[in-house]
């Protein structure tokens, strides 16, 4: 009961008309596998860019590296948009960059936290993963992006002692309408102008300058100080650039 009234609903009606005007088209369902998939397959069924599929209840959310993401109902955001980027090829990576900037900007403005990015997309606070992030190519020229924000998932309820939630880090509104607003919003001014999404990224990135560990997909691993991002988005690490892999924050540089 009380974690009925702690978690309402999201007010679709409210949120479609609110978004409407910025070209985001919002689709809430009770339940969903993945909302990346649903999107995944809207894409290739021919949907315009713009839609958002967002799901109360996630049974099947997919994360970075083959691994999964869990919330309970309610208790977070989760979401995709389904994007059609008039980008050059070597730019796309930039874009899931750009959904991690975008997030952690409407957090900041909104929820007052003081939220920061871990190369790639990785939103934290104080150390600590508030919301991943998940891009997909389901067709050359479409991107789903896919968004899981903790709102207020408890401590026990979270995946793993590294992770948060706007509740347990003391944000100033845990309300999913107006973080999910928020966010779209804060996506349409970071999407509109690619050169100051650069510039914002590297600011907020709080990998730069660190001494890291990159764990590469292979199962290799490297450390050393993350120098850059380059003009591709990949991080540099002792001179050499790397486009994919987790990177682990071990001090400061
Ligand atoms: C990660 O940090 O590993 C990425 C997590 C991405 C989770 C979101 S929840 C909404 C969307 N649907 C999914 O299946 N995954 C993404």
């Amino acid at each position: 009961m009380y974690a009925d009234l702690d978690r309402p609903p999201l007010r679709t009606l409210a949120l479609t008309r609110a978004l409407a005007g910025d070209g985001w088209r919002v689709e809430v369902l009770p339940e969903a596998g993945s909302t990346n998939a649903v999107v995944a397959e809207r894409a290739r069924a021919g949907q315009a860019a713009g839609l958002v599929v967002v799901a109360e209840a996630q049974t099947a959310g997919r994360g970075r590296l083959d691994r999964s993401w869990v919330s309970p109902p309610r208790a977070g955001l989760t979401f995709s948009v389904l994007l059609r980027p008039d980008l050059p090829a070597a730019q796309w990576p930039w874009l899931s960059l750009w959904g991690g900037l975008a997030v952690a900007e409407a957090l900041r403005e909104r929820a007052g936290v003081d939220a920061e990015l871990k190369w790639p997309n990785d939103v934290l606070v104080d150390g600590r993963k508030l919301c991943g992030l998940l891009a997909e190519v389901p067709e050359p020229g479409a991107l789903v992006l896919g968004i899981g924000l903790n709102v207020t998932t408890s401590a026990e309820e979270l995946p793993h002692a590294q992770a948060t939630s706007l509740k347990l880090a003391g944000a100033r509104t845990t309300d999913r309408d107006t973080l999910l607003r928020a966010v779209l919003r804060s996506l349409t001014t970071v999407l509109g102008d690619a050169d100051a999404a650069r510039v914002s990224y590297r600011e907020r990135c709080g990998t730069i300058g660190r001494m890291v560990r990159v764990e590469l997909p292979a199962g290799r691993s490297v450390e050393g100080v993350a120098e850059a991002v380059d003009d591709n988005g990949r991080i540099v690490v002792d001179g050499v650039p790397y486009g994919a892999g987790d990177v682990v924050h071990l001090r400061p540089a």
